[in-house]
């Protein structure tokens, strides 16, 4: 696959002091209001425990996209019991559209498979097109589809793909 490269972005495991910088960009990401699960406001605080506590985990991963400095995406891999690992990744605005999705999901296929995984899942809303033209580049297909599943804040009923790829 053609990755445009970037050569200013690096992708590599999140540490302690990343954690405020990923925070921002996860507020930020969801104050937009269409992309991600998590709505604005975000519970900072509560957000940033659960990926502290996450650093830990022999079961996860928290990837960051750092660039120079400045980290302008992240991707989290949550591993079963049962061998699927679920990711979740976000791209800060200025920065899509570069390679940086590309790179940090290279990355994440690199590390389930080295950790044993058969298999990546993820959900995504239908009209997310960038981030589904993403995930079929590298091999994602629709598996299934939740109609009316997620309640949002304003009580709209939101559909969502369910999205999968065999690593074995
Ligand atoms: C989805 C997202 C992670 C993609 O990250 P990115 O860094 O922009 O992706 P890349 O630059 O690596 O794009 C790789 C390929 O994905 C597809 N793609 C990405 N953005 C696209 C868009 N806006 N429209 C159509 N295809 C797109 C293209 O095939 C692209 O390759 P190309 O640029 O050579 O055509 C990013 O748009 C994002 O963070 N969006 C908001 C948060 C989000 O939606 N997260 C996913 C929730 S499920």
């Amino acid at each position: 696959m053609a990755v445009r490269s970037v050569p200013e972005v690096v992708v590599r495991p999140a540490r302690e002091d990343d954690l405020d910088a990923i925070v921002d960009l996860f507020a930020t990401v969801a104050a937009e209001g269409r992309w991600i699960g998590t709505e604005a406001p975000v519970d900072r605080e509560r957000r940033r425990q659960a990926m502290a506590d996450a650093l830990g985990e022999e079961r996860t991963a928290l990837l960051v996209a750092d660039a120079q400095g400045q980290i302008v995406g992240e991707l989290s891999l949550r591993l079963a019991g049962y061998g699927v690992a679920d990711l979740g990744m976000l791209v800060a605005a200025g920065w899509r559209r570069r390679g940086v999705g590309t790179a940090l999901l290279a990355e994440a296929v690199r590390r389930a498979r080295a950790a044993g995984a058969h298999k990546l899942t993820l959900q995504v809303w239908p009209h997310n097109t960038a981030a589904i033209a993403l995930y079929e580049r590298f091999g994602f297909q629709r598996e299934g589809y939740l109609r009316r599943h997620y309640r949002r804040r304003s009580g709209e009923l939101w559909d969502a793909v369910v999205m999968g790829l065999p690593l074995d």
